[in-house]
């Protein structure tokens, strides 16, 4: 509890504190100070225009960032807050374009975990954080994980474990006629859609004010690639292809004659697979491999969220796209 009402102190400040949710990691400074805010995105390198996600303790506390909420919002927020979902809304006349990436919408979030329910119930008001990792690096899901990404530049690291879920939100746009999924996450569409009686739309791909929709996003620093056959892998190794790390959810029946491939067996459970993804992606980029080769995810549904994250990861990071977000 101290920590906490030191964490507390520090974002009065408008200083940075990392902290835990059950998804991942945030960043946070004090939603309600510009300057602060402006140090996250210093911080992770992030582009001016991407907008945050604000963290808040209680359902009435949406009327401070957001107006004109339609009906949906409260079926949505009853049945899945706290808890990694996030709702787009129409924006409070208050809130800074720091926020917001210059939108006329905010995101909006209540989390699960006890550690940040206490802060954001100390704190009073909302807490804008996005992932604590450097932009488009792999999210922390780990105390020393956002240690490894920033070091001593976060003013004070709140340490909850390891998150529970392991990937982030499940982003919902609401400001639509029909709510629109933004980004998939661990809340299911199906699960969504099932709250709401006008439906859902598809998550889009490729919006540029959602980070996580970039094409290269997620990844480590290691070359990243995914296969769709281990055994044809396995089959065609090159000289090159070594050290090398291969996740799989089984291991193969196959020798291999004087090479080292490291194997790593992933769950063959899409929550469990999701919780352990960045944890592992993480310890293995410490470790010299030349390449991560991931094998392919199951083609349904269930399989979406985690899909999408390894889609992700494994692309290759057109330089081009983040140097034109940046400018
Ligand atoms: O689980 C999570 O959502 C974590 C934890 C810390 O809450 N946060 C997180 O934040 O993943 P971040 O910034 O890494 O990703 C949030 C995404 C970004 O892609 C951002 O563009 C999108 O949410 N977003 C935030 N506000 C938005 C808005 N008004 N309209 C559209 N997208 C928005
Ligand atoms: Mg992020």
């Amino acid at each position: 509890m101290n920590d906490i009402i030191q964490a507390v102190a520090a974002l009065s400040r408008g200083q940075l504190v990392a902290f835990p949710t059950e998804t991942v990691y945030g960043l946070g400074a004090d939603a309600n100070n510009p300057n602060a805010v402006q140090k996250i995105f210093k911080l992770k390198g992030r582009p001016r225009h991407h907008p945050l996600i604000v963290h808040i303790a209680d359902v009435c506390q949406l009327h401070e960032w957001a107006v004109d909420i339609p009906d949906a919002t409260y079926s949505l927020a009853k049945t899945f807050w706290p808890g990694p979902l996030t709702l787009i809304l129409k924006k409070a006349s208050h809130v800074s374009d720091w926020v917001t990436g210059g939108q006329e919408t905010i995101g909006l979030r209540i989390p699960q975990h006890p550690i940040a329910r206490t802060l954001l119930e100390k704190f009073g008001t909302g807490i804008a954080a996005p992932s604590a990792n450097r932009f488009g690096h792999i999210s922390a899901t780990t105390a020393d994980a956002v240690l490894e990404e920033f070091g001593k530049a976060v003013n004070f690291i709140l340490d909850g474990g390891q998150c529970s879920v392991g990937i982030e939100s499940t982003i919902v746009d609401m400001t639509a006629a029909m709510p629109g999924i933004l980004r998939l996450g661990a809340i299911s569409k199906h699960e969504i859609a099932s709250h709401l009686s006008s439906g859902v739309t598809g998550w889009q791909i490729n919006s540029p004010r959602v980070s996580g929709s970039l094409a290269s996003h997620y990844a480590p620093d290691t070359l990243t690639k995914m296969i769709s056959s281990v055994t044809d892998f396995l089959n065609n190794l090159k000289e090159d292809d070594f050290p090398c790390a291969l996740l799989i959810r089984k291991k193969p029946n196959v020798i291999l004659p004087n090479k080292t491939i490291d194997f790593v067996i992933m769950p063959d459970d899409p929550q469990q697979y999701a919780h352990d993804l960045y944890h592992t992606l993480r310890m293995l980029d410490k470790k010299q491999y030349r390449q991560l080769v991931i094998e392919a995810l199951p083609d349904t549904s269930m399989w979406d969220t985690v899909r999408d994250r390894l889609t992700r990861a494994t692309a290759l990071r057109d330089v081009m796209q983040v140097k034109s977000l940046l400018a």
